[in-house]
């Protein structure tokens, strides 16, 4: 029996240690091996591996010669600040992170966990796709992981953490997850290479280029979040997976009350110029109104015009999203109204509440816009506000006009809550595009247009914009002191704490997508 488990312990020890010069070559290209990356994920000492041992069975081109035990990815469970995740490590040592039979099942494992148990789901990707001496069975894997994300979603919080290659139909791994770390200079995302984009384009770029970080945080939207190394990659799983629950049916972790029912935020007001055409830092108002000023910024580098972040309230998880007026005035467009959408989606599935922080012009007019499809991406924002059923608090601190103001959580559309600062204009437009559109033919045969035009935009700031107006109508709930921000949200949270919503009776709704 001895000999037997010492055997076993030596195979095991082999087996966790690695290649020495594979684990060499990934050191060199500035990575972490699997195994140190889970080190840095999981809390100490809390990993439990499953598959081991598991080898490919694969035949031919020279691959039965070349069977590694764990076939390129490590898998199992371990726990975050205490909170079990289910995790899976792609390791590029082994075939290049290469997915083949053996290598796909083991995901499977862990994904039906992590379904089955509750639990979040954080993939480390690192792979050269699907292997190619599995042919055909390799395909069909992937097909196994991407039916069960979708299983998943709005069920588990999934996680996806690029690392090095992502190529081909892999990259629709992270794509289905709700959120997508990459790590710049190491992780490309692509569906096809750089090779063959020349081949059949004749464009030379580079994998950079292609897809990197930078062009995945800040141009096609599909990294959620860029870091410049897997340290602080890692670090920011841990702290997002800090403020999600473990499943649809659990509630986000609280943390507690602060006191932030009664904490008064003078600064606020000085935060804002009263001029609504007055450009300020939308991050630095979410930073007064959630606890320690921390959040997490999701979409940092895309869209900059709408911001979606995650932080606390009295301890407790919201998800924020806000115009940025220092970002395109802070008007919505297809982009912005994407990113919120896919948020307001996420904190709703998870049963995180929804704080609407509201300063937009409109919409971004232009040929660009409507060609591009600005009326079905809009669509999107209104559609996940309107199916929203966690609690809802709506706050209007400028501009709130026309289509945007009823897309950025209107009571219209369901808002809980709604209070608005007394420097709020609530309105179709602005006083002065609905002076022109009004008046036109009085301003133009006016003796003193400009005396004109002024007393009108006089007329309709007074009748159709005051801080009231909205509030005498029963739209917005209270007209507050912008000092009382953190604590009406705080109060609103708490009031809202036990709501509940009956699950509609249909199949699904047909979102635009
Ligand atoms: N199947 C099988 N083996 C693969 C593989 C795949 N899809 N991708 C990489 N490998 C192997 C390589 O043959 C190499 O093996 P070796 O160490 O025995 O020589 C090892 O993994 C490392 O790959 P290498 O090409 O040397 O690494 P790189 O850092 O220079 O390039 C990639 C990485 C991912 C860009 C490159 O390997 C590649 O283009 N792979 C194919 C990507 C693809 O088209 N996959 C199918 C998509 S579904």
């Amino acid at each position: 029996m001895r000999s037997v488990l010492d055997e076993s312990d030596r195979l095991r020890s082999r087996i966790v240690a690695g290649d020495e010069n594979a684990v060499a070559r990934q050191h060199a290209l500035g990575k972490h091996t699997a195994r140190e990356r889970l080190d840095l994920l999981l809390d100490p000492g809390s990993f439990t591996e499953v598959d081991l041992y598991r080898r490919h069975q694969a035949r031919g081109m020279k691959i039965s010669e070349n069977r590694p035990h764990t076939d390129g990815v490590v898998a199992g469970s371990g726990t975050i600040d205490g909170r079990r995740v289910f995790v899976y490590a792609q390791d590029f040592s082994v075939f290049g992170g290469s997915l083949g039979v053996a290598h796909a099942s083991k995901i499977h494992k862990v994904m039906d966990l992590a379904i089955s148990t509750g639990c979040p789901l954080i993939g480390l990707n690192d792979s050269g796709g699907a292997r190619i001496q599995e042919g055909v069975m390799a395909l069909d894997a992937y097909g196994g992981i991407f039916r069960r994300h979708v299983a998943a979603s709005g069920i588990i919080p999934q996680i996806s953490v690029v690392i090095g290659p992502c190529a081909g139909g892999a990259a629709y791994s992270p794509a289905l997850t709700d959120f997508t770390f990459m790590v710049r200079g190491t992780a490309k995302m692509y569906l096809t290479g750089p090779d063959v984009v020349a081949a059949v384009n004749g464009e030379v770029v580079t994998h950079e280029e292609l897809g990197g970080a930078d062009v995945h945080g800040s141009q096609s939207g599909v990294a959620t979040f860029v870091h410049d190394d897997e340290e602080t990659c890692l670090a920011d799983v841990r702290y997002l997976v800090s403020l999600l629950p473990a499943n649809n049916l659990d509630s986000p972790p609280s943390d507690g009350p602060v006191g932030a029912t009664t904490d008064e935020r003078p600064h606020l007001a000085q935060l804002v110029p009263v001029e609504p055409t007055k450009p300020y830092d939308m991050r630095s108002v979410v930073a007064e109104v959630v606890d320690d000023g921390e959040f997490i910024e999701v979409h940092e580098h895309w869209a900059g015009n709408v911001i979606c972040a995650l932080g606390r309230v009295d301890g407790r998880p919201v998800g924020l999203v806000g115009n940025q007026p220092l970002v395109l005035a802070g008007v919505l467009d297809s982009a912005a109204a994407q990113k919120a959408a896919r948020f307001v989606r996420f904190c709703d599935a998870f049963n995180i509440p929804l704080v609407t922080l509201v300063d937009v012009p409109g919409f971004l007019p232009g040929t660009a816009q409507e060609q591009g499809g600005a009326i079905r991406h809009g669509a999107k924002l209104l559609y996940a506000y309107c199916e929203a059923t966690v609690p809802r608090i709506q706050v209007i601190i400028r501009k709130a006009y026309g289509g945007a103001y009823i897309v950025m959580d209107s009571r219209s559309i369901g808002s809980d809550l709604s209070l608005a600062w007394p420097t709020n204009e609530i309105a179709v437009m602005g006083a002065e595009g609905a002076v022109n559109v009004l008046f036109r033919k009085e301003l133009t045969a006016a003796a003193d247009p400009v005396t004109l035009r002024a007393e009108l935009i006089a007329e309709y700031s007074e009748q159709l914009m005051h801080p009231h107006y909205a509030a005498e109508r029963g739209l917005v709930d209270d007209v507050i002191d912008p000092a009382q921000t953190r604590a009406a949200i705080a109060r609103g949270l708490e009031m809202m704490g036990t709501k509940r919503a009956a699950a509609p009776a249909r199949k699904h709704g047909n979102v635009p997508l």
